[in-house]
């Protein structure tokens, strides 16, 4: 029973070929560029590329579970190999954008909403992972300023986010793909916790032992500067996002107890896990 995990060095796919190598399951690790200085030494990694079909077979064969990250170019390839291969299972890291109202305006909800349909109607079994903003986004929205000038420059201070935890979404991960009772669900993973950017920024500061100013500034300008590090549909979505949570509470979710038994970790855990990014 070998399991594949697309996006072997991706954040969250780190932690799902991790917690799978944990458990005794034997993994394959796949990248498009299978550099072995990016993984654990001994770790066979073969090289596969969702949206280069003739790369799948290799990457699939004699597997029976995957975890897949959501790439819409070549999904209905993904599933004919996988299905031809004899995998038998699909664990999805989607989105929750594809439950919001204006999904069918949204290009990342269809971009989500295109894989999760083309799995459905498979006859794989699926469970979909719909996570919310990733705490990991703000290593690209305040790092480099937090590194350089000790300072994050916000449009919405006050705008509340329940950040989700990489190491989560991959425990989730985890279960779903080596336990049974999780075929045909898609879980909806916010944070455990909703807490202010500004906030979140105290704990950053908490974690690298350094005071970190918060700064307000416009939505434009913070659009310019969230440009630098991110493509446009990413930013406008980040804004809204933001704008969101300054006029109702985050959506926060239990999921990660009720699925692996223990509690959803914490934006301050994140930041601890993460202090040396910042420093
Ligand atoms: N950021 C958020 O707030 C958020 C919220 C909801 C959902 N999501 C979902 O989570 C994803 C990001 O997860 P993450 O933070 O773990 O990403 P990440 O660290 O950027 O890693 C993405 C992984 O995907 C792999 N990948 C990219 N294109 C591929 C392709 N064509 N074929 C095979 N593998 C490919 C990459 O592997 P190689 O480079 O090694 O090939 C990489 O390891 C988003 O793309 C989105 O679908 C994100």
């Amino acid at each position: 029973m070998t399991t594949v995990v697309f996006g072997a060095r991706g954040n969250v796919g780190r932690h799902v070929a991790a917690g799978l190598v944990e458990r005794g399951v034997p993994v394959r690790p796949t990248s498009r560029e299978p550099n072995p200085a990016d993984f654990p030494p001994h770790a066979r990694i073969v090289a596969a590329d969702l949206e280069r079909p003739d790369t799948l077979p290799a990457a699939l064969e004699g597997a029976d579970r995957v975890f897949l990250y959501a790439k819409p170019d070549g999904i209905e390839d993904f599933v004919a190999a996988a299905e031809a291969a004899g995998v038998r299972r699909v664990v999805l890291l989607s989105s929750g954008a594809v439950l919001q109202a204006d999904a069918e305006k949204n290009p990342i909800a269809r971009m989500h909403r295109t894989v999760e349909s083309a799995i459905e109607t498979s006859g794989l079994e699926w469970t979909f992972l719909r996570a919310g903003m990733f705490a990991t986004n703000t290593l690209w929205w305040w790092q480099r300023s937090i590194r350089e000038e000790g300072v994050v420059r916000l449009p919405y201070p006050e705008a509340r986010t329940a950040p989700v935890h990489e190491r989560d979404l991959a425990a989730l991960a985890v279960t779903a793909l080596t336990e049974p009772g999780h075929e045909r669900h898609a879980y909806s993973v916010y944070g455990p916790a909703g807490l202010s950017l500004r906030q979140q920024v105290e704990h950053i500061g908490a974690a690298i032992g350094r005071e970190v100013a918060v700064e307000a500034i416009s939505v434009d300008r913070a659009r310019a500067e969230l440009s630098e590090t991110m493509p446009a549909i990413g930013v406008e979505a980040v804004l809204a996002g933001w704008q969101a949570g300054t006029t109702a509470p985050p959506e926060v979710s239990a999921v990660v107890e009720e699925v692996t038994g223990r509690p959803g970790r914490t934006f301050a855990q994140w930041a601890m896990d993460h202090a040396h990014d910042f420093r």
